[in-house]
């Protein structure tokens, strides 16, 4: 039998019942104006408006991305234009300047999977052209550039909290630039969306804490909540319910006002957020490290080294003469994964060949928190002999 790979972080009971709590939710940028959105997405949309950005305007986008971050773009009304990421995940400052004209009015950047990216050349084009600077910190949870910290260069910035915590909802809006002030209003989820959150985080418990002896009870807890989702479903279906859904690659304007849901905040001010960067730093050096010895000939890691203070969302691999390698590993219960699945289908290809290369190539690898030593093992093992 394949080896079972913990997909996603583990939720602790001891931080269900934590008694120790941050008095405010925390941020990477403590200084600056944060609202707490039901989704990155949303907190994106939100960062728009608080830009006041009119329809029309266009906005330069990274023609490598998950289409989560375009979508809340051109809903907005906004054009958005792409410009080219280079085979090493870095801007194509020339193409990238190419592609300013009259009705651009913001660059969005990525730090792709954690990793910082210079942030200095966006900075300067910004600066020199009078744009907005837009940082999309969805793959951040903490970091820096030339000793500034990730999410604090950007005239706005937006993070993803429920990538790197066992939270099923989260997304955050930093407001650097202090001549932004915006009212924007965040509006509590509405009843259906928090029943459905704690439906999925109630039975994310009992998949990770309970043992196999009680799988019935977990199976009759299956078909209640089952059917309550069922009705759920129903009261989604009339326009004031519209979903917020977490499961979605979907951008869905009718709830773009939700704010993150009262059981994220609740775990959130719980959380211990170091030791889950140490364990995710140590995972990745582990592998990288693996990686160095000539372990796994044939993969070669795309970032050759991590910045102090970093803390990768996953690793990205290159496999040379492998196509498809993350599907081979998925069949081994590896939780490996590209980007192919999630690109924005105005982006064409044929006119981005390097983006084309990243979406083909990368392989990216898990390396989260609820794993162990041995579960770091075991992925090593299996890539070893599929390789
Ligand atoms: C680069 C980037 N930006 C934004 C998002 C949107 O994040 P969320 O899923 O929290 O809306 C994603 C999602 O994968 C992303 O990869």
């Amino acid at each position: 039998m394949d080896y079972l790979f913990p997909k996603d972080p583990i939720l602790p009971w001891s931080t269900l019942f934590s008694l120790t709590k941050q008095t405010i939710l925390p941020s990477p940028i403590p200084t600056h104006p944060t609202s707490y959105w039901f989704l990155a997405r949303n907190a994106l949309y939100q960062g728009l408006k608080a830009l006041r950005l009119q329809p029309g305007d266009e906005v330069l986008v990274p023609a490598y991305h998950c289409n989560t971050l375009v979508e809340p773009i051109i809903q907005f009304g906004l054009k958005v234009v792409f410009y080219n990421i280079r085979r090493d995940c870095h801007v194509d400052v020339e193409h990238l300047e190419s592609k300013i004209h009259t009705k651009t009015k913001a660059i969005v950047m990525i730090h792709y999977f954690g990793f910082p990216q210079t942030v200095a050349p966006y900075l300067n084009l910004t600066k020199h052209h009078g744009l907005y600077l837009i940082e999309d910190c969805a793959h951040v949870l903490v970091g820096e550039d030339d000793g500034i910290p990730l999410g604090s260069m950007g005239d706005i910035s937006v993070f993803s909290w429920r990538k790197f915590l066992p939270i099923k909802d989260g997304g955050m809006l930093v407001i650097n630039n202090s001549n932004i002030t915006a009212d924007l209003l965040e509006e509590n989820s509405n009843n259906f969306t928090q029943a459905k959150v704690a439906i999925n985080l109630f039975e994310q418990l009992l998949a990770d804490h309970v043992p196999s002896f009680q799988k019935l009870t977990v199976r009759v807890f299956n078909t209640l909540s089952s059917a309550y989702k069922a009705i759920i479903r129903l009261g989604e279906s009339s326009p004031q319910h519209l979903p917020a859904s977490y499961d979605s690659p979907s951008f869905q304007i009718g709830s773009v006002n939700q704010g993150m849901s009262k059981i994220s905040k609740y775990l959130l001010r719980r959380i211990n957020l170091t030791s889950i960067i140490e364990k995710r730093y140590f995972n990745a050096a582990y592998l990288l490290d693996t990686i160095n010895k000539g372990a796994l000939p044939g993969v070669i890691p795309f970032f050759k080294e991590f910045s102090p203070g970093m803390c990768p969302w996953v690793v990205p691999v290159l496999v040379p003469g492998r196509t498809n390698f993350h599907i081979l590993l998925r069949s081994k219960g590896v939780p490996a994964f590209t980007w192919g699945g999630v690109i924005h289908p105005s982006l064409n290809l044929h006119n981005y060949p390097d983006g084309k290369f990243l979406y083909d190539n990368l392989i990216l690898l898990p390396i989260h928190q609820g794993m162990n030593e041995k579960d770091m093992n075991s992925m090593i093992t299996t890539m070893k002999d599929l390789l």
